[in-house]
């Protein structure tokens, strides 16, 4: 388990439907569905994450994408990339707090 365990982390997925100059976009590419497994996931795990959608991270032409903010992207996502994707996610977050808020401030 990584250093920063049991910390939330905040992770953005694009959600962009705008096509790019080369004419892809996330949500043409199916980025909707992902962001709706992976929040599936979270909350089922009830992984310290929270994932918040976005519209572009400018990398429109190697879509699906999403970054864990200030830190690094994954790009070319697809739905069977998200059971690895929540394993990193537990590694990096760890579970919330028995009893904790998973958004806190809402
Ligand atoms: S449309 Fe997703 S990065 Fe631009």
């Amino acid at each position: 388990m990584s250093e920063a365990a049991n910390d939330t982390i905040r992770v953005v997925v694009c959600v962009n439907m705008m096509r790019g100059p080369r004419g892809k976009c996330c949500e043409l590419s199916g980025s909707p569905e992902i962001a709706d497994a992976l929040e599936k996931g979270v909350r089922e795990r009830s992984l310290a994450v929270r994932i918040e959608r976005i519209v572009c991270l400018g990398k429109c032409n190697d879509g699906p994408n999403l970054r864990f903010v200030g830190g690094e992207f994954r790009q070319n996502l697809s739905m069977d990339d998200v059971p690895t994707l929540l394993d990193e996610f537990e590694e990096r977050a760890g579970k919330n707090d028995a009893g904790a808020m998973l958004y806190p401030g809402a």
